[in-house]
């Protein structure tokens, strides 16, 4: 297998092959992560620095998983939102820490680019965990896995994805990715959540929920994103969940063996029914978490064999 990526930075830089190639290599590391001895050596000597200038619990917790079931050294670098002036900080640090001869960065961070900017300045691979609202590359992968393995294929299938579309890089990922493998998307939630040049990406686009859901296969919900909002985007919570929270009913309408998914975290009554995310015949929410761990352990696996090539090639 071979991957000719320097950098995970987004998906809009990989190949449908590409794809398949971090997804085949996952669901062979889910396979070792449910053995008890669950090390392997992909990453033996290299060293992993995790830098979150956003809050992350998941996204977090699985890259370091993933580095240390590779056996790389992981550091975890506590970045504090509040320091970061933009631009120069952030080179600043990464310069620092280049010079620290780190292997893999996997970095998280507030402003859309920062990542791919960062990645200009240091001579390892990055991984972007979340730039802004810009793109959020494992979490697609990490989706596209768990569909795949529910649904048997990563293709002709109809997904919606739900709610508040304009603040979210889980739901850009995911539609650069799942158009690329020549899915049907369907977009659902208020216009004033909706990004203005939605018609660029050709989806089809709805703000009556139950409209949207007839007959998907795949239901896709996100999280109200408050903390990218200024004010005034929904009514108010209460209406919100009338209209575009996954209930029962509304769930009903989907193919009868939909499945439900939400990337975490979640806010119950808001955007999804505490009783159907916690449904383990629709939901598949907690095999997202586990194909997370599986899907970056492959992801780093595949960027640190291209990086090993290109010092070797160097070297002679
Ligand atoms: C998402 C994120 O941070 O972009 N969470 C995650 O990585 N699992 C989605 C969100 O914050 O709503």
């Amino acid at each position: 297998m071979t991957f000719s990526h320097k950098h995970l930075l987004g998906i809009e830089h990989l190949h449908p092959r590409d794809i398949t190639a971090i997804l085949d290599l996952a669901d062979e590391y889910v396979d070792l992560n449910r053995r008890a001895e669950k090390h392997a050596d992909a990453l033996r000597g290299l060293t992993q620095v995790n830098m979150f200038f956003e809050n992350s619990t998941r996204t977090q917790a699985s890259f370091e998983l993933a580095g240390k079931r590779l056996g790389a050294d992981v550091m975890n670098m506590a970045m504090q939102a509040s320091s970061i002036k933009k631009g120069e900080t952030l080179i600043d640090t990464a310069m620092t820490l280049n010079a620290m001869h780190p292997d893999l960065l996997v970095v998280r961070h507030p402003h859309s680019g920062a990542v791919d900017l960062l990645a200009q300045k240091v001579n390892c691979a990055v991984l972007n965990a979340g730039d802004g609202r810009h793109e959020h590359p494992t979490q697609a992968l990490l989706d596209a896995l768990t569909i795949r393995r529910a649904k048997g294929r990563l293709h002709r299938l109809n997904i919606a994805i739900c709610g508040d579309i304009a603040h979210s890089r889980v739901a850009r990922s995911n539609l650069i990715l799942l158009g690329k493998m020549e899915n049907r998307i369907r977009l659902i939630g208020p216009p004033t959540l909706m990004p203005s040049q939605i018609s660029e990406f050709g989806v089809e686009v709805y703000d009556d929920m139950r409209e949207g859901l007839q007959d998907v296969d795949v239901v896709m919900m996100l999280r109200l994103q408050k903390e990218r909002m200024d004010g005034g985007f929904i009514p108010s919570e209460r209406e919100y969940y009338h209209r575009y929270g996954l209930d029962a009913e509304k769930l009903a309408l989907a193919k009868p063996d939909a499945i439900v998914m939400h990337p975490g975290p979640m806010n119950r009554g808001v955007e999804i029914d505490g009783t159907i995310a916690d449904d383990i015949n629709r939901s598949v929410i907690q095999e997202q978490v586990e194909m997370g761990v599986a899907v970056r352990m492959a992801a780093m696996d595949l960027l640190a064999r291209a990086l090993k090539a290109q010092r070797l090639a160097e070297a002679g």
